[in-house]
């Protein structure tokens, strides 16, 4: 076990549901520090940098139009194996799979607008943190 960093972002379905401050909430419940916070809109070029890895699938563009199409807010949490750990915070990636007590349970409408982001590995987390914040804004 090691203490990490991961990126979490509260997806434009959770934002209009005015939802960020119980997602926030449960997170920092767990024993996680909250690093790095900020609420921004992507544009539609700037979803398509973020999810490039999901270029090629089919919800490609249903996915990269959801995440431009309204405000959303990033965060950066540290802790004891916080990249596994928070993925299990969040549940499945379909809601109405996800176990009860998970954000996306709580939170989620559907399967492509399902509340939460959370970065899925090192590689991952190396890529998202610096896709959203600068050395300055993390404070651990
Ligand atoms: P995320 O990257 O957002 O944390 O979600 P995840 O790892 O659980 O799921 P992933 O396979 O990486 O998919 C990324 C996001 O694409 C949307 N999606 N839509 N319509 C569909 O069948 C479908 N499948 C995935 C979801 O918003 C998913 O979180
Ligand atoms: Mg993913």
């Amino acid at each position: 076990m090691a203490v990490e960093r991961t990126l979490m972002l509260i997806k434009p379905d959770a934002v209009k549901k005015g939802v960020e401050g119980e997602i926030i909430a449960h997170v920092q419940k767990q024993g996680f520090k909250l690093v790095a916070l900020k609420k921004l809109q992507l544009t539609k070029q700037q979803a398509e940098k973020f999810y490039y890895v999901h270029r090629e699938r089919p919800f490609f563009d249903e996915l990269t139009t959801f995440m431009s199409s309204g405000p959303i807010v990033a965060m950066v949490w540290e802790g004891e194996n916080a990249i596994a750990r928070i993925r299990e915070i969040m549940g499945a990636t379909n809601p109405e799979e996800a176990e009860e007590g998970t954000l996306r349970k709580l939170y989620g409408t559907n399967i492509g607008e399902n509340a939460v982001h959370g970065s899925d590995s090192k590689e991952s987390a190396d890529y998202e943190i610096p896709f959203f914040f600068s050395g300055l804004e993390l404070v651990g």
